[in-house]
């Protein structure tokens, strides 16, 4: 498997994975993939890698800057991520991001934030403390990694193509 950033040609494949990825989940908005598609024409897709395996792409994750209480600081939000159906539970979604990660790491991000299935998340390095908000959620869902010292908190938005 071949983890790299996106080309021009990935764009329908990344919008037909993320969509057929997030159909059966209950928590799907159903407009996961149109998101991917408004950070980008926003310039907010600060970094979009693509798992691709015998030609096929089988894994995509996005990054994006997000603000807390309406001031952008160099953390991030990691999602929409995708594993295509039928080669979830492979370690595509785990390879994503932790590549992810250390790519937004090396940009100079204080961190990562996310909503999430902690049972997923944590084994990343993710945790919730109650101190990052979104919306009316539930906090344990609102997740961060630091990579330094600075620890978030506040009231998270996420770029507008995701809100
Ligand atoms: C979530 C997703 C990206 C994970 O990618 P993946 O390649 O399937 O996951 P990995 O193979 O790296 O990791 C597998 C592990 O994750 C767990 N896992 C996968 N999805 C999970 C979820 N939604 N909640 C909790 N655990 C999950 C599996 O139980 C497995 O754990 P185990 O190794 O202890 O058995 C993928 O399942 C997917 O595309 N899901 C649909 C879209 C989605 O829900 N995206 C995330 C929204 S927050």
């Amino acid at each position: 498997m071949d983890i790299r950033a996106e080309s021009a040609g990935d764009r329908d494949a990344i919008y037909h994975l993320t969509e057929i990825a997030f159909a059966p989940m209950p928590f799907s908005a159903g407009n996961e993939a149109d998101c991917i598609n408004r950070l980008r024409a926003d310039g907010d897709l600060t970094l979009s890698l693509v798992a691709v395996e015998a030609g096929e792409l089988v894994g995509h994750i996005a990054f994006s800057p997000v603000k807390l209480n309406g001031l952008a600081d160099n953390w991030y939000g990691l999602g929409p991520v995708s594993a295509l159906p039928g080669r979830q539970r492979t370690g595509i979604g785990s390879a994503l991001i932790e590549h992810g990660l250390d790519q937004i790491r090396a940009l100079g991000a204080h961190g990562c934030i996310l909503i999430g299935d902690p049972a997923y998340y944590s084994r990343f390095g993710f945790r919730a403390d109650g101190r990052v908000t979104y919306r009316d959620l539930p906090s344990e869902l609102v997740q961060w990694l630091a990579f330094g010292s600075q620890t978030p908190s506040g009231v998270l938005t996420f770029s507008p193509g995701l809100e």
